[in-house]
C-alpha cells in the first residue's frame, strides 16, 4: 500500500516557484517573505529607495499584519492561508491609459487558476474581484508610483504596483469576524498547493504585462465577459456607499468600462472608486 502523499506545504517555497516559472519570466526578481505589513506598500517602499534593477519585482508574503484592499478598505489574512502578492513593474504608458488592467489581471487570475487544474466556477465581479459562489475569492489593488525622474533614464518614470489577495483556505475565526464568511479555494480544489498556484498565477499575469501595453484591454474583452458574474443582472453602482446608478448589467465595453442598460439608455461606468453590488429583490 502506497503511504499517502503528504499535504503540500501552505508556504512559498522561492526555488520551487523559481524551477517552476516559464523562462521568460526568469529576469524577475522574487521576493518571498514569511510576513510583512503589506506587500504593495514595501514595493512602494522600495521604489522609493533605490533604482529598481529588474523590469518586474515580486513581493509575496505568508502573512500581512496590514494589507490594505480597495477604497481604503483593509485585506485580513491568516497565516498561509492566502495568496498574498504584489508585482511592481515599469509601464511604458501614462497613467491615464490604466483603466482596464485590473480588469485584465482578474481574467488573468481566473486563467491561471484554470492553468493549475483549479474547476470552472470561479467568475468575475466588475471592476476586479474574483467570486466563488457570489462570494469573493479575491480581490485586486492596482497603485501607481511615480520615480523621481532621472536624467540618464529615457524610460518612462511610472511603475504600477499590482497587489493580488486569493484565499485559498477557509479561516474559522476570519469568518465570524466578517459575518459573510469570504470565499476560498479548498472549496474548488481541496489542499491548494499553494507554490504551483502562485507560479501558474504569476505566468498568467505575465501575459498580461506583455500584452496590455501594446494592445490596451481589447483582447481580453470577450474572455471577460464569458466569466462575468452579473450578466444580465440588475445591479446598483455605489459611489462612497451611495447609490449612483442602477441598471442591467451588459458586460463591458474594450477600455474595461462596465456597460449598463438603464431606464435612461446604455451607459458606460469608469471603476474608479466606485462599487458594485446586485440590486436587492424588489
Ligand atoms: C480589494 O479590496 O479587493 C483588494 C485587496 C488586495 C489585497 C492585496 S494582498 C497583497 C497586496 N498587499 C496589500 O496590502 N494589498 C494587496
Amino acid at each position: 500500500m502506497q503511504a499517502p502523499s503528504p499535504a503540500p506545504s501552505k508556504h512559498i517555497d522561492t526555488e520551487q516557484l523559481r524551477a517552476l516559472l516559464p523562462p521568460a519570466l526568469h529576469a524577475w526578481q522574487l521576493v518571498c517573505l514569511r510576513s510583512t505589513g503589506s506587500t504593495n506598500a514595501d514595493l512602494q517602499q522600495w521604489l522609493q529607495q533605490q533604482p529598481p534593477t529588474h523590469a518586474v519585482r515580486l513581493c509575496q508574503a505568508d502573512c500581512q499584519q496590514a494589507g490594505r484592499g480597495r477604497l481604503g478598505r483593509t485585506w485580513q489574512s491568516r497565516d498561509g492561508d492566502s495568496l498574498t502578492f504584489s508585482l511592481a513593474y515599469n509601464l511604458p504608458l501614462p497613467i491615464s491609459s490604466l483603466a482596464g488592467l485590473s480588469l485584465a489581471c482578474g481574467l488573468a487570475l481566473v486563467e491561471g487558476l484554470e492553468a493549475a487544474g483549479c474547476p470552472p466556477g470561479v467568475q468575475l465581479k466588475w471592476p476586479n474581484d474574483l467570486l466563488l459562489q457570489q462570494r469573493k475569492l479575491a480581490g485586486i489593488l492596482i497603485e501607481t508610483h511615480a520615480l523621481r525622474p532621472q536624467a540618464d533614464s529615457a524610460s518612462p518614470a511610472c511603475w504600477v504596483i499590482i497587489g493580488i489577495g486569493l484565499n485559498l483556505r477557509q479561516d474559522p475565526a476570519l469568518a465570524e469576524a466578517i459575518g459573510q464568511p469570504p470565499a476560498s479555494l479548498d472549496t474548488l480544489l481541496p489542499d491548494p498547493p499553494s507554490t504551483r498556484i502562485l507560479a501558474h498565477l504569476l505566468t498568467a499575469l505575465a501575459r498580461v504585462l506583455n500584452d496590455f501595453p501594446q494592445h490596451g484591454f481589447a483582447p481580453f474583452q470577450g474572455r471577460w465577459c464569458e466569466r462575468d458574474a452579473y450578466a444580465g443582472q440588475t445591479v446598483c453602482v455605489l459611489e462612497n456607499g451611495q447609490l449612483v446608478l442602477t441598471g442591467i448589467a451588459d458586460g463591458v465595453d474594450a477600455q474595461g468600462r462596465l456597460c449598463l442598460i438603464t431606464t435612461a439608455g446604455r451607459q458606460t461606468v469608469y471603476s474608479g472608486e466606485v462599487s458594485l453590488r446586485p440590486a436587492p429583490l424588489a
